[in-house]
């Protein structure tokens, strides 16, 4: 068995309008992971365009996860911060994984299925292909550690799946050229904390996205201080007091999405928070969120528009994280052309 040093990849799709979910269920936590591992942190614009992005808006939002990860405290001197597109052995690797993975494994990915839905036939070759790009993502750094949301944990499973295929597909090359016999680790998800799945503020049933019909579901990144607090106090919830125990959230929805966003913001856990307001009302609860949540947001979405009016600063700041993430990941492609039995 071969030992993989500690390391965090992790990527966001630039769509859009970066909203709560984003910011709780992977920026916030990419933050404390730069303590004990070395991170990398790719905005992932080959993924973004698996669906039709303009060109213009593509770049916009390429500068705004970048000035998010930045806002929210990513180092892009002891880390690395980049967009995948300037690394080409990002899709080089993929090609690769597209020839080691299988129809049927990907036939099964729920978030296919669900983006495709009836429209399975009209959607890109690219948008089925997905997981296996992020596989690429993940294996060419020999990621260890993979913070996301709860959604991607089967897209983990299956680059898993596509390491240890590889792994078994190509053992007799891999020891022919004196390599590690593991030389994918099979990386893990790191799925922690009180808002891995942020719900929508209008409707407990669905997840909090930038596609949502009302602009009151949704709280992006960049809203202000007022925006804020309006959608908390309008935030869908139930007539009944906060529990005294987490148990008691089972079956109200928007609550436990409330009471799992204040404790994301605040740190704590959602018992803490019942803790401090079990059997107390909305009226009494949401102003308590509206204000922890102007006060730990506003600053961040204060500190992004900083960032986003040099957009020069922002891009040296791409480049230079590439420029590092190239080496690594031309190293190990180097390897995988001999592995496969490309002559280079
Ligand atoms: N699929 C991820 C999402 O939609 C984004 C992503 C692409 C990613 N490549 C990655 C996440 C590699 C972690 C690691 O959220």
């Amino acid at each position: 068995m071969s030992s993989f040093a500690p390391r965090v990849f992790s990527g966001i799709k630039p769509s859009g309008d970066l909203h709560l979910g984003n910011y709780l269920g992977a920026i916030k936590r990419f933050v404390p992971l730069q303590e004990t591992h070395a991170c990398i942190y790719c905005v992932v614009d080959l993924h973004a365009i698996t669906v039709w992005q303009d060109p213009q808006d593509l770049e916009k939002a390429t500068h705004e996860v970048a000035a998010a990860y930045l806002a929210a405290g990513v180092d892009p001197e002891k880390h690395i911060i980049f967009n995948q597109s300037q690394v080409h052995q990002h899709a080089e690797l993929a090609w690769i994984f597209n020839c080691v993975a299988r129809m049927g494994w990907m036939q099964r990915m729920t978030q296919f299925k669900d983006k495709a839905g009836k429209n399975s036939q009209n959607v890109s070759l690219g948008l089925f292909a997905y997981p296996s790009l992020m596989a690429a993502d993940i294996l060419l750094y020999k990621a260890t550690h993979v913070p996301v949301g709860e959604d991607q944990k089967q897209h983990l499973e299956l680059t898993r799946d596509i390491a240890q295929k590889f792994n078994n597909d190509f053992a007799a090359s891999i020891s022919r050229n004196h390599l590690d016999g593991d030389f994918f680790p099979l990386s893990e998800p790191v799925i922690t904390g009180p808002a891995t799945r942020v719900l929508s503020l209008r409707d407990g049933t669905r997840k909090m996205s930038k596609s949502e019909a009302s602009d009151m579901a949704t709280i992006y990144m960049l809203d202000d201080a007022d925006s804020i607090a309006r959608k908390i106090r309008k935030a869908k919830s139930d007539p009944e007091p906060l529990p005294s125990e987490v148990a008691g959230l089972k079956g109200r929805l928007e609550a436990a999405n409330l009471v799992g966003i204040y404790a994301a913001l605040a740190d704590i856990s959602q018992q803490e928070v019942l803790d401090q307001f079990g059997g107390k009302g909305f009226g009494t609860f949401k102003p308590a969120l509206a204000e922890l949540a102007v006060d730990r947001l506003a600053p961040i979405a204060m500190e992004m528009r900083r960032y986003l009016a040099e957009p020069d600063m922002i891009e040296k700041i791409l480049k230079e994280g590439a420029d590092r993430a190239r080496v690594m990941a031309e190293d190990t492609m180097k390897q995988v052309r001999k592995i496969v039995g490309f002559i280079s």
